[in-house]
């Protein structure tokens, strides 16, 4: 989408997979959906190195809203979970630096059941607009006819544009449109900022690995469609939860570089452990998600329970991840030829290597035919970034 935004994938926090929709602000006063929780969040991220890192946007997931709208039809924020309301809110996130998303729905009710925005497009716009939301989340559960799914994306893209205010727009459009057709991403590229195509995140390697299978398997469909304003939307990012090993929260971090993924964080800010806070603040890992080039990688090579996945980045550049599949055994040695990736013809006549995860690392000049070794943990993943001698313009081709 042409509106200034998205440049390079958003980074931000969004509440859903760690606080999903819990509403009960009695028994659970500092987890439940309410202004405290993004208020609290804001400071954790303005104060703990989050803001410096790159992460902006603040982001209300579903379960917000009141039952019913109001008089004059508009939405309004659960009184009792928000009782200073959302304009308030909005101004309180705005003073700590940051930006404030929400989250609405595409047809009659939100997959938690809140009121959704079908037949309100242009209402429901102009009060996010009102009330000073930066980002919208567009959810498409409840919609009446599949076939009016696309439409009402595009009303709901026409309509936030029309408040005169930078909003941007974060849809669910393909998700959904993928139970009747094979989505089409020009249109879907046209109007959103980022889409998500997917079945959501949750908080266990099955997931992130469905997830990259899944991306892995469309990517000849979904990669041309990525570049600056807008991007697939692989889901959050659930480093500092439950469910994953260090490894593998490595793993989703480098790969979600790799994918030019947005950065959306959903877990406690307020308490995270210190190890994945470190991961998630990588500047190096970071630099490589935000990468201006703006292209996103791919998966190159699958060999003896490895995968390998590149993205060209600008300068001439490349970042490899390579993950080790198997969930069996210790760490693992992949030989990298250089000449044996796709990536790699461009190490002509060498490249310098240096590996960013699991550890900060200068590998040297690897030349073209040489063969190097990098070790790798069960569901972990070995990140480099590789800088040819000389500039390849095949780099800017589909490979
Ligand atoms: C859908 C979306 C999720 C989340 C929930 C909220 O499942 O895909 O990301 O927004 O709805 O109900």
């Amino acid at each position: 989408l042409d509106n200034g935004l998205a440049l390079t994938p958003a980074m931000g926090w969004l509440h859903w997979e760690r606080f999903m929709c819990n509403t009960d602000c009695n028994a659970e006063p500092d987890n439940c959906i309410s202004e405290n929780l993004y208020m609290q969040m804001a400071d954790a991220m303005a104060k703990d190195g989050w803001k410096e890192a790159g992460y902006e946007y603040v982001c209300i997931d579903d379960c917000w809203p009141s039952a019913s709208r109001d008089a004059q039809g508009r939405l309004q924020a659960d009184p009792k979970r928000f009782p200073g309301g959302m304009k308030k809110l909005a101004d309180y996130v705005h003073s700590r630096g940051l930006k404030l998303g929400i989250y609405a729905d595409v047809g009659t009710k939100t997959c938690a059941g809140y009121p959704g925005s079908f037949g309100y497009y242009d209402l429901d716009a102009k009060t996010f607009a009102d009330w000073g939301v930066d980002l919208l989340k567009f959810d498409g559960c409840n919609m009446p006819k599949w076939t009016l799914l696309a439409e009402g994306y595009i009303n709901m893209s026409k309509a936030l544009n029309n408040t005169g205010r930078s909003i941007f727009y974060s849809c669910e459009w393909p998700l959904y449109e993928w139970q009747y057709t094979q989505p089409n991403y020009t249109a879907i590229r046209q109007y959103c900022n980022h889409w998500r195509n997917y079945a959501d995140v949750y908080d266990a390697w099955t997931s992130v690995t469905g997830i990259l299978d899944w991306t892995a398997e469309h990517q000849d469909l979904i990669v041309p469609a990525a570049g600056p304003g807008g991007w697939n939307d692989p889901d959050m990012l659930v480093l500092g939860n439950f469910g994953l090993s260090l490894d593998q929260q490595m793993t989703q971090m480098a790969l979600w570089a790799i994918m030019a993924a947005p950065l959306l964080m959903s877990n406690d800010l307020r308490n995270i452990d210190p190890k994945s806070k470190a991961l998630l603040q990588n500047r190096d890992v970071i630099a490589i998600n935000q990468d201006p080039l703006g292209k996103q990688g791919r998966r190159t090579a699958k060999v003896n329970n490895f995968e390998v996945w590149e993205r060209p980045l600008s300068g001439g550049k490349l970042a490899v991840a390579i993950i080790n599949r198997q969930e069996i055994g210790g760490p693992r040695f992949f030989p990298i030829t250089l000449a044996m990736l796709p990536s790699w013809k461009f190490c002509n006549p060498e490249c310098n290597v240096t590996q960013i995860l699991p550890s900060y690392q200068e590998m040297g000049i690897q030349k073209l035919l040489s063969t190097t070794n990098v070790q790798v943990n069960p569901t972990g993943t070995a990140l480099l970034v590789v800088t040819p001698s000389t500039l390849d313009p095949r780099l800017h081709e589909k490979w």
